[in-house]
């Protein structure tokens, strides 16, 4: 495959993805999701490498569905039990795979800027999992399908993403992809999780849940190197969504969130489940996504 073909079919992130391409990739999973098979096997010969540098649980299983709902075949490495516990790079590791055969790779990294440069060196799509606090593109186009399955139309919908913006790349690729969609986003966080580098307005809690989307985040303790909060009671009082408030929440609003939940922390414990509530409906929606999104980097 030539250099700029592996591009085209890459996903590193929304934020340079034109407006276009979002929306057909949103088409293309209405659909996959329509599809009443669940084998369609236009992957067949097809190797995928799902590489996993950081945990998962949603992402990976969905991804792997995905690509056995297209036929493909599917090569799970997780560093845990890789030779990267004796040191091995990422770099190298990718090129392994890679020399082996793999057509593309889906790949979860912690640290940023690591995916741009492995892909100015592998010749296979590579598709972002997750790096970071930059970027979780196949999770933002999830939570527009969701958006869109919800109220038809994207254009104008004001979205609020509360809690740990900093930590975030859900509400990176969200900001980035949103506001090419001409949605309003706001954010709100407390002062210690908030993105300054972001150019994005923020808003009391009171205010983020007068939106037609509530999209709720997960305190990410393990990137937090000082405890911003005492207590997670501290947090879910301040910044939580809680039954109390919940009932201010308009009618035709819906409330969302990536997953994993801490629950009675971000967001209360019943209310995960509540009529409101996308949040396994996100889920259910990733798998169609991510078919649209390998198909593009191999059909
Ligand atoms: N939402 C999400 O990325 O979940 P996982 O970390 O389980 O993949």
């Amino acid at each position: 495959m030539n250099e700029t073909i592996v591009k085209q079919r890459s996903l590193l992130g929304l934020k340079d993805m034109p407006q276009e391409e979002i929306t057909e990739l949103l088409e293309r999973a209405a659909y996959w999701e329509a599809q009443p098979d669940k084998l369609t096997p236009v992957l067949q010969g097809k190797f995928v490498a799902n590489m996993f540098f950081e945990n998962s649980t949603r992402t990976r299983f969905s991804f792997e569905v995905a690509q056995k709902r297209l036929g493909a075949e599917v090569l799970n490495f997780s560093a845990a039990v890789s030779s990267v516990q004796k040191g091995e790079s990422i770099y190298d590791t990718v090129r392994t795979l890679e020399s082996m055969g793999i057509d593309a790779g889906i790949i979860r990294l912690k640290p940023i800027g690591v995916l741009a440069e492995l892909a100015t060196r592998v010749k296979v799509p590579l598709i972002n999992a997750g790096d970071g606090n930059n970027e979780h593109p196949t999770q933002a186009l999830l939570d527009l399908y969701t958006i869109r399955k919800e109220f038809g139309e994207l254009k104008g919908l004001t979205v609020s993403i509360i809690g740990d913006v900093l930590h975030s790349r859900v509400a990176r690729s969200n900001l980035w992809a949103m506001r090419k969609l001409g949605m309003n986003v706001r954010f709100c966080a407390p002062p210690g999780m908030a993105a300054s580098e972001l150019d994005v307005q923020y808003v009391t809690i009171e205010e983020a849940l007068k939106s037609d989307v509530v999209m709720m985040l997960r305190v990410q303790l393990e990137r937090h190197e000082n405890g911003v909060f005492q207590t997670a009671g501290e947090y879910r009082e301040q910044y939580g969504l809680t039954v109390e408030r919940a009932a201010s929440i308009a009618d035709h609003a819906i409330i969302m969130h990536p997953a994993p939940i801490n629950r009675d922390v971000e967001i209360d414990d019943v209310l995960v489940e509540h009529p409101k509530s996308r949040i396994f409906q996100q889920m259910q929606n990733g798998v169609a996504v991510r078919m649209a999104v390998i198909e593009r980097a191999l059909a």
